[in-house]
């Protein structure tokens, strides 16, 4: 295993300035290369800034600024990282570039030297294919910003030698970011995780279920995620974010799981990227967004006899609040003013096919964030508007805040939640990383409430697989299907992210 002490960083943009402060802080020596001269002198002065801040706030050692000096120092020419046991590009994401920078390297560094690469979409294995010594490339894929995401990704191809995967690690934990280890696989294991919340979040957009800023309210007060997936395609801009869902299905081989939306192209080329150019799914003056961020609606008060469906999850919790507000409960489903359902991954009008319902007057309430959380409120097709303000004044009656939403199989959480358990499912079914690195990749790569195995065990595997099945058979879609990992696992009762789960 190569111990490495001296690491060049090729391009120093927004990533290998980042990548350059992490390992001059933790004590490496840094050699920092850009093919502009402007640009390696601007990141070692941005390099120097960031840190003197942090000394400035106690959060490094004075001392650490003292040994820059010494520890980061510009090159001029690739030929001043000669000496270096590590160097990792961070240059422009063009494969044949990277080839052709890996080759010159191969003639400079030593026999035993490793080089990284820090692209996010391309494949390590084509990026080595032109080296002399492909088992001595790897991906290190470090988030933006370096300093501050806490993980990085260690990409091991199919020639990757084992003990370049174990330097790497030990490289990275040095400096006190988590290390996970990922198959060569489209988007590695955080982007490849990440595409649920967005391909499914713009399908729910897409049959107008909701609009987007009822759909991203919903997902962060009822499922706890930071940001709904309008808000951050708008934050990492709809240019990056859409080509990122378009290679990453293109690179799946088009597995309907990753498909992108058709309502994105048209909005690159109108130039809706988001908050770089003060339109995208919001508007915004002055990087602050200034359009309405409230899901509420307006209805006239109502009231009426409710009857509550003896299947419904929270039956009996939606009994009694109808009693503590005071209003009667209907005995049969023909007395009542507004029907109460909760189905799991179906829509509200076929469960009233199903179960032979007045579907005008039913209105679902999603049970899976509970009763206590922002409220979804689902419509059939017919859902009259006597029935839905029924429905909206009583359960105004708490302040519990509420959406209304079209019909949709999976309301709005159960459909994200699946897909992004689903799809977690399957890298774990693929063995792309182990159970460990993929939940802490997600959790801390994408900030997610935890990592995404255990958010399918906070629903219950179970749950899970009814929804994913029942929205399949819902839209005849396979991008449903659920993955044999978590089939497998729902049907023997058992917790995804427990120790007999884990064994495949
Ligand atoms: P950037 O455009 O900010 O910086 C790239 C730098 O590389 C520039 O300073 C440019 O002068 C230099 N450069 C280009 N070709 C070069 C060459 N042949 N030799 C030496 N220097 C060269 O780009 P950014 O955003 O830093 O991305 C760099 C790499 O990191 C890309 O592969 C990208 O996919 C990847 N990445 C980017 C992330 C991001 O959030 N921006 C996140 C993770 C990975």
């Amino acid at each position: 295993m190569k111990l490495i002490k001296t690491i060049g960083v090729v391009g120093a943009g927004a990533m290998g300035r980042g990548i350059a402060q992490l390992f001059a802080q933790s004590g490496f020596t840094v050699f920092c290369y850009d093919m502009s001269k402007d640009a390696t002198n601007d990141a070692i002065e941005y390099i120097k800034k960031m840190i003197r801040k942090s000394v400035d706030k106690g959060r490094l050692e004075v001392s650490v600024l003292e040994a820059l000096n010494d520890n980061l120092l510009a090159a001029s020419s690739l030929q001043d990282l000669s000496e270096c046991d590590m160097v990792i590009e961070a240059i422009v994401e063009n494969v044949s570039v990277k080839q052709g920078l890996f080759e010159e390297l191969e003639s400079i560094i030593s026999e035993d030297a490793i080089l990284a690469s820090n692209t996010s979409s391309l494949v390590i294995a084509e990026i080595a294919s032109q080296c002399q010594h492909p088992e001595r490339v790897a991906g290190l894929h470090f988030f933006n910003p370096v300093p501050l995401m806490k993980v990085a990704e260690i990409i091991a191809a199919v020639r990757t030698h084992s003990s370049v995967i174990h330097s790497l690690k030990n490289l990275v934990e040095a400096t006190g970011h988590r290390a996970v280890i990922a198959e060569d696989q489209p988007g590695f294991l955080v982007n490849h995780a990440g595409r649920g919340l967005y391909t499914e979040g713009l399908r729910i957009v897409e049959e107008q279920v909701a609009p987007p800023e009822v759909v991203d309210t919903i997902l962060r007060e009822a499922a706890n995620f930071r940001m709904g997936p309008f808000e951050l395609m708008d934050l990492t801009g709809l240019d990056v974010s859409g080509k990122v869902m378009e290679s990453i299905y293109q690179q799946f081989l088009h597995e309907p799981r990753f498909r992108p939306s058709s309502l994105v192209p048209p909005r690159i080329s109108a130039g809706l990227f988001g908050r770089k150019t003060s339109q995208g799914w919001y508007s915004y003056k002055d990087g602050k967004r200034i359009d309405s961020q409230d899901a509420t609606i307006d209805y006239p008060s109502a009231s009426g006899a409710v009857w509550i469906d003896h299947k419904a999850t929270d039956a009996e919790a939606l009994k009694q609040f109808v009693i503590e507000q005071s209003w009667s409960l209907a005995q049969q489903p023909e007395d009542a003013d507004l029907i109460l359902i909760q189905p799991w991954g179906q829509d509200a009008s076929g469960y009233c096919a199903e179960n032979h319902l007045a579907a005008h007057k039913v209105v679902a309430i999603d049970p899976l964030p509970g009763l206590d959380k922002h409220r979804t409120l689902m419509l059939t097709s017919v859902t009259t508007e006597s029935a839905r303000n029924v429905a909206c004044t009583l359960f105004s009656a708490d302040g519990v805040p509420f959406s209304v939403i079209n019909d949709s199989p999976g309301f709005i959480c159960q459909r994200v939640i699946a897909t992004i358990v689903n799809i977690a499912a399957n890298i774990a079914q693929r063995g792309i990383a182990s159970v460990d690195d993929l939940e802490d990749a997600v959790k801390i790569g994408l900030g997610y409430p935890s990592g995404p195995l255990h958010l399918g065990d906070s629903v219950g595997a179970a749950n899970i697989f009814e929804i994913l099945t029942q929205q399949q058979k819902t839209t005849g879609d396979d991008r449903y299907r659920p993955s044999l990992w978590l089939r497998r696992r729902a049907q023997l009762g058992l917790a995804l992210t427990s120790e007999e789960a884990r064994r495949s």
